[in-house]
């Protein structure tokens, strides 16, 4: 009898696995008997407790029967029991699913880990200090926290935390029965759609956008619009004549172009948005990095009508795989969000809520802020010094106080030379990411995200002066390029 163990776990319940399949696929037909258990054992090199073991367990889930003195028959299952082989992969049945597995194929960026200098926009600053500040407030709130009850909503100390720092930094009020703790902006977005999407509804994103809003919102079946940016972010003339379900916005630093949505056009698209009667999303997932004198507050600061939800999150400041974030929520919305949120799981976990909350009433995350902010202004400053340096006028630099990245643009690079850049720098150990998926629809430019929150000001600048080399080996296939069909004219 072939056999084959699968090598996890115990023998015995790996032999019972291998026979209890050969029973269901039909290799072991009903009525048939069993090797004796000294047979097999020698069989399979394996002891005689071990089959015997397995035996013993064939018989108690009813796969078997003994019989006394004539030993073991395979029993007789119910009709249907035996497996068919598959005739056909078979993929989820969901709309859901298939949306969701279509946008996952609209690929974003190569990863580049592994690389020397990777220009990585996404995650937080390493700063030593957090870490053993971190472990401290976990074991803090691991001895003091009640094992249960986090609560739907997000923990009070937490939502009232968050409040207070919102008043704070970002110049918004905010009541803490207002505040829901959620796991992270990528399930604000998926709450957001549940709640106040149906199938078919239209959706704004800005173009570019960022792709897990994208992501969240075609798989719930929404229908995205995007509306253009430029240098004041989001062209609120171009909205839409009939009124979108919601809107979704990075206003503080437009993602990813990092343009600032200006005074009259946050005006503009409140006014659109009361008048309209629709919802706007108003990410501030990096409004932690401003590195000006005055950094402008957040949109729901302006908000008098209440249709602005704002999401902040932690992924960016601490670490990303914390996932927690926070929506301050429309009165009219509050409800619907918290069951929504109850509905998905129940709710974040209760002591990292805990030991976000102490470290926050006690002052070190914003500590811990200042010395991040501290580090990524001169990070920035360190970027654009060698970019002007190495890059000159070939790119446009979009500089903006603010953030984790910074977008150059090619002023003469087509599609084809910006990709050979990229493949170019990365076989040289310097990873970059271009702008041209970010968007809905091909960009009129070439362009790339350099984010500097991975790399100290030395490797910057020694990721600059690559940058350029890579740029000069570039131009000169350019040249001669030119020069061969030039030639090949005359
Ligand atoms: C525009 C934007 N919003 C939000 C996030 C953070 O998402 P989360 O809070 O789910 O980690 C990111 C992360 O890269 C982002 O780029």
């Amino acid at each position: 009898m072939f056999l084959e163990l699968d090598g996890h776990g115990p023998h015995y319940a790996q032999l019972t696995r291998a026979m209890k399949a050969a029973i269901l696929d039909g290799r072991m037909v009903a009525g048939s008997r069993l090797p004796p258990t000294r047979v097999l054992a020698h069989e399979l090199e394996l002891s005689r407790t071990t089959v015997l073991a397995a035996y013993e367990q064939l018989r108690a889930e009813g796969f078997i029967d003994a019989r006394v003195g004539s030993g073991s028959y395979v029993a007789t299952l119910q009709p249907g029991a035996a497996l068919q082989p598959p005739t056909k992969v078979i993929s989820a049945p969901s709309l859901y699913a298939a949306r969701a597995r279509q946008v996952q194929d609209r690929k974003i960026a190569t990863q580049h880990r592994g690389l020397r200098y990777h220009m990585q926009y996404g995650e937080p600053t390493i700063n030593p200090m957090l870490n053993s500040a971190w472990s401290r407030e976990l074991a803090r709130a691991a001895a003091y926290t009640p094992a249960s009850g986090a609560g739907s909503q997000g923990l009070p100390a937490l939502r009232q935390q968050v409040c207070d720092y919102l008043a704070r930094r970002r110049g918004v009020q905010a009541l803490p029965e207002n505040v829901l703790i959620v796991s992270g902006t990528q399930q604000a977005f998926s709450l957001a759609a549940r709640v106040l999407l149906n199938e078919g509804d239209s959706v704004v994103l800005e173009e570019p956008h960022y792709f897990g809003a994208y992501q969240a919102l075609i798989a719930h079946g929404a229908h995205v619009c995007g509306v253009r940016t430029d240098a004041d972010g989001l062209v609120c003339s171009e909205l839409p004549v009939t009124a979108p379900s919601l809107i979704c916005v990075t206003p503080s630093h437009q993602f990813p172009t990092g343009a600032v949505l200006s005074l009259p056009r946050r005006l503009e698209l409140l006014r659109y948005a009361d008048a309209q009667r629709c919802w706007i999303l108003e990410d501030d997932y990096d409004g932690e990095f401003r590195y000006d004198a005055h950094p402008l507050a957040a949109l729901r600061s302006l908000d008098q009508a209440d249709r602005v939800i704002y999401v902040g999150t932690f992924s960016k400041v601490l670490f990303g795989t914390l996932r927690l974030a926070y929506m301050v929520l429309p009165v009219a919305l509050r409800d619907d969000f918290i069951i929504a949120k109850y509905l998905n799981d129940f709710s974040c976990p209760g002591f990292e809520q805990a030991a976000l909350a102490h470290y926050m009433g006690d002052g070190g995350f914003e500590r811990h802020l200042r010395v991040v902010r501290r580090e990524l202004r001169a990070r920035h400053e360190e970027l654009i010094r060698g970019l002007r340096e190495h890059a000159g006028e070939r790119v446009e630099i979009v500089d903006s106080p603010a953030g984790m990245h910074v977008v150059v643009w090619f002023r003469d690079y087509d599609e084809a030379q910006a990709n050979a850049l990229l493949e170019l720098a990365s076989s040289r150990g310097l990873g970059m990411y271009a702008m041209a998926p970010h968007y809905l629809n091909p960009p009129a430019r070439q362009g790339l995200l350099l984010g500097y929150c991975g790399l100290s000001t030395g490797e910057l600048r020694d990721a600059m002066k690559l940058f350029g080399a890579c740029m000069d080996e570039i131009d000169a296939r350019m040249l001669s390029g030119r020069a061969l069909s030039a030639g090949a004219r005359a």
